[in-house]
Formats: structure tokens, C-alpha cells, sequence
């Protein structure tokens, strides 16, 4: 009946810490406003060293309660646990000099700062186990952030090979490295969130508080993935809504390991899937995708209007000035709409004019894009007569041009591009036999007879 005291105690942990920090540090500033010989303060600064140490046992104990109820690990807390008993220690230490002299003891003002900075130095392990230990380093300007040597490589994610990704490890090579991207900072050993630790396989089928989370061949049934598909603001959503979501693709790939099993043996070749989904991917560049020049941030009032003229726009990534459109919800663009992207023209590095109303007269105004790297023009009625002016797009690596009319000879007129990787041309007249024509860029016809699945009217 009474079992919930415990744990309940130990959950007032976070409150309770601030007693002992706000008593001591009164007690400390006192030490600093007695003028040299004056025993003014010195009844108080007694009291705030009892009171502050007698604050700080019970704090350190709701901080066990808290470790042994909550799933941490000892590895986690040891050191704010340890540090936690020393601010104990010393407190009543610094009390019991006070005490037994009528007037400051000895060296106070050091010894005062020594238990100042004992406590701030707990305090501030405390709040790396709570916000997580780049809590702090986060904020900071990345060149300040290096000068610490906190330059974390990100997780880098899934990257495919072009040639023989059939062959991968479908778990070992796809699932973990999409995991390590999106789900192992909450779910490892050191931070088990939800009794979830997912760095390894055989940790994945042990589960979390909650039992199981992968039904071999039964998506649906797996929370895995069914959790990843709730909406986002539905409190079991994963990854929590603040935190960086995975790809659509990489849900599609985690659901297909599921299908096929959710085992450690099948290959990625095993599943059907859909070149679409593997695409994003290929080719991620180990410098960076975007030309590495800098320009203006486009300013807000020009976003509103790009948004409000019905165009999709978003900075490429948070860091960066580099703008991303597409014409998603504007299937009405035409050639003569160009000039709204006018304001933009120089930020602007990745256009998706897939299924607009766009002729062959859009190539002449899309060469005035100077920073132009991603272009998607499937589903249109482009011809590939004018496709020879992108030879001007100093900076353009992706074209697509799936669906569309255009002919192997549209796109001869690129081969020798200063810049193009790949061109993707799904169900186009380009056939198989044009594969083997050498051109300067990676063409890809998907060649591979794949049965439909339910996501196919889901647009990449
Ligand atoms: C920012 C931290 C965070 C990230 C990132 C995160 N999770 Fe979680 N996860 C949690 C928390 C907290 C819980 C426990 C609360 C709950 O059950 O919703 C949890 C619980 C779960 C559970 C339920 C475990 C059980 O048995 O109760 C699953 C399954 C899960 N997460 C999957 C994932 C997957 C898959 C990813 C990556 C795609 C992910 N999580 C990323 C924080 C995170």
C-alpha cells in the first residue's frame, strides 16, 4: 500500500535539489560580505551551513530513490551521486569550524569557494543526466563549441552503396545505422528511456517496460514501427515531436524489415523495395551538397510571401541560408509564375517543379538560378528539346525527370555537365539499352520490375 512513497519521494529529487544550492550559496555570500575581523554574519552563516548540508542529505537520498526507481544507470549517476554526498560532507564540515570558533575561521573564504564550486559541479552533472550532456555546449557558436573539442561527428545515418546495396545486411546495415541516427541518444545503455535500449539487436527483442516492440512479419503489431507512424502529437509518437524525425523512406525500410521477418539474416535485396525509397540514400557527399559560397538569408517577409503565393519553402537546414521550394500544393505554376521566385533567386538550391504546368520556355528562366543544385521536373510536359541550358547550372547534381516525354538525346545534351552526378528518369522513353551509353552523370532508369506496394501513390 505505502510501496509508492519511495519512488514518490524520489521524484521530488529535481525540487528538492534547489534547497540546499539557494541555503548554501546564501551561507557562501555571507562569508564574502564579512569585512576582515567582523563576526556579523557569522550566526547566520552557521545556520546556512546546517540547514544547507541537512537540505543537501535529503536531497542526495530522494537522488537515489530517483536511481534506484527510474531506470538509470549506475555508469550515469555514479559521479553527481558521489560529488552529492561530498557537498554533504563538506557543508557540515564547514558548519562544525564555524562552530567551534568565536571568530572565521582559518582560510574560510577558500574553503567557502571549495564547496561553492563542489555544489555548482554536482548541480551541473545533475542537469546532464536530465538534459543530456550537450545541454549546455548546444547553444554555443560552433567555433566556441570546437575550441572546447566538443565537435561531435553527427550520426551519420544510412548511406547505400550504388552498386550491390542488394547485398547489405538488412539489420546490420540499414536498421542499426537509421536507429543510431534517430533513436540512440534515448535508447542506449547509459540512457534507457522507456526501458528501451536499441543498440544492438539482441537488446532490440529483449524490448522495453512495456515487452516486445518487434512482431516478426507483422508491422502493425510492432512498436518499432507502428509508434513511428502515430501522429506526431500523440504522446507515444516516436521520436518525441522536438526531437529530428526519420525520413519517410527509413520508416518504409524499418516497416519492410518487420514484413520480411525482423530478423539479423535476410539482405536488403530480400524486401521489394521500391527504388524511391532507397534513392534518398545514395550518393550522400562527403563534402558539402550545397555550393560552399555564402549568401544573404532570405528575409522573413519573403518567406510569408513565397508561402502565402501557395510555394512550399524551408531553409535546407537550420544552419544554413540555403532555401528549398517546391511546388507541392501550387500544381497551377506556370512559366509565367517565374517571377515570384525573383527574390530568391540566389538562395534558392533546390526547385521541385514535379507536376506543374511548366513547357519547355521554364529552362530558359531556370538558368537564371546561379546556385541551382537539386532540380525535379517529373511529371511535365518538358520535352528535352531546351534541356542543353542547364549546361549553364554551374552547381546542378540531381535532375529529375521522371515521367516525362524526354528522349535519350534530351539528356546527351548534358553529358559533359561541369557538375551533374545523376539524373533520375523513371518511366521514360530512355530505355534499358541507353544504360550502357557512358555519360558523364549516373543515369538512373530503374530497371528493376518491383510489384506495387500500398505507399505507391505516396509522392517522393
Ligand atoms: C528524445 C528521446 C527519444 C528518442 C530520440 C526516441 N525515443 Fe523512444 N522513448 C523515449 C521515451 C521517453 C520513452 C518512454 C515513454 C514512452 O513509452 O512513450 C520511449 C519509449 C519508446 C518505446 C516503447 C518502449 C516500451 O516498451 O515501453 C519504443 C518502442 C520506442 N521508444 C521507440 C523509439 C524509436 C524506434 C526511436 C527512433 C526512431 C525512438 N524511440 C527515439 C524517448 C525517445
Amino acid at each position: 500500500m505505502i510501496d509508492f512513497i519511495l519512488p514518490l519521494f524520489g521524484r521530488f529529487h529535481p525540487i528538492l535539489v534547489h534547497l540546499p544550492i539557494g541555503i548554501l550559496a546564501f551561507g557562501i555570500i555571507l562569508v564574502f560580505l564579512s569585512k576582515k575581523g567582523s563576526t556579523q554574519y557569522l550566526e547566520s552563516i552557521r545556520l546556512a551551513f546546517l540547514l544547507g548540508g541537512v537540505a543537501a542529505v535529503f536531497s542526495s537520498i530522494s537522488g537515489f530513490l530517483q536511481y534506484q526507481n527510474e531506470g538509470f544507470s549506475w555508469d550515469t549517476v555514479q559521479f553527481h551521486l558521489i560529488f552529492g554526498w561530498a557537498t554533504v560532507l563538506a557543508s557540515f564540515w564547514l558548519y562544525y569550524e564555524a562552530k567551534k570558533s568565536t571568530s572565521f575561521p582559518e582560510k574560510f573564504k577558500l574553503k567557502s569557494s571549495g564547496l561553492f564550486a563542489l555544489m555548482l559541479f554536482t548541480g551541473h552533472l545533475g542537469g546532464n543526466i536530465t538534459h543530456g550532456e550537450e545541454y549546455l555546449i548546444e547553444v554555443l557558436p560552433p567555433e566556441l563549441q570546437s575550441l572546447l573539442g566538443f565537435e561531435k561527428e553527427p550520426e551519420k545515418g544510412l548511406v547505400l552503396p550504388e552498386q550491390g546495396w542488394e547485398q547489405l545486411a538488412y539489420y546490420d546495415q540499414v536498421i542499426q545505422p537509421i536507429i543510431n541516427q534517430n533513436c540512440k541518444s534515448c535508447h542506449n545503455p547509459k540512457n534507457l528511456k522507456g526501458e528501451l535500449d536499441l543498440t544492438s539487436y539482441e537488446a532490440l527483442i529483449k524490448g522495453g517496460e512495456d515487452g516486445s516492440i518487434l512482431t516478426s512479419g507483422n508491422a502493425d503489431q510492432s512498436a518499432l514501427y507502428s509508434r513511428l507512424i502515430l501522429p506526431k502529437d500523440d504522446e507515444d509518437h516516436m521520436p518525441p515531436k522536438e526531437k529530428r524525425q526519420p525520413e519517410k523512406e527509413a520508416i518504409e525500410l524499418i516497416k519492410a524489415w518487420v514484413e520480411l521477418g525482423g530478423n539479423t539474416s535476410s539482405k536488403l535485396g530480400d524486401a521489394n523495395i521500391k527504388m524511391e525509397i532507397l534513392e534518398p540514400f545514395f550518393h550522400r557527399m562527403e563534402k558539402p551538397f550545397y555550393p560552399e559560397i555564402s549568401v544573404e538569408k532570405v528575409s522573413d517577409e519573403s518567406m510569408a510571401q513565397l508561402k502565402s503565393e501557395g510555394f512550399f519553402a524551408e531553409l535546407t537546414s537550420e544552419n544554413s541560408n540555403w532555401l528549398t521550394v517546391s511546388c507541392i500544393n501550387f500544381q497551377d505554376f506556370k512559366d509565367q509564375n517565374w517571377t515570384l521566385l525573383n527574390p530568391i533567386k540566389n538562395q534558392l538550391v533546390y526547385l521541385d517543379l514535379s507536376g506543374t504546368q511548366i513547357t519547355d520556355q521554364i529552362l530558359d528562366s531556370l538558368q537564371t538560378l546561379p546556385n541551382l543544385t537539386v532540380l525535379k521536373l517529373n511529371r511535365t510536359a518538358i520535352s528535352g528539346s531546351k534541356l542543353e541550358g542547364l549546361n549553364s547550372l554551374k552547381h546542378l547534381k540531381h535532375l529529375y525527370i521522371n515521367k516525362t516525354q524526354i528522349e535519350t538525346d534530351g539528356i546527351k545534351s548534358l553529358d559533359n555537365h561541369p557538375s551533374l552526378e545523376k539524373v533520375f528518369a523513371y518511366d521514360t522513353p530512355i530505355s534499358e539499352a541507353e544504360m550502357k551509353e557512358n555519360f558523364s552523370f549516373y543515369l538512373e532508369i530503374g530497371n528493376y520490375k518491383l510489384p506495387a506496394l500500398p505507399t505507391d501513390t505516396i509522392e517522393y
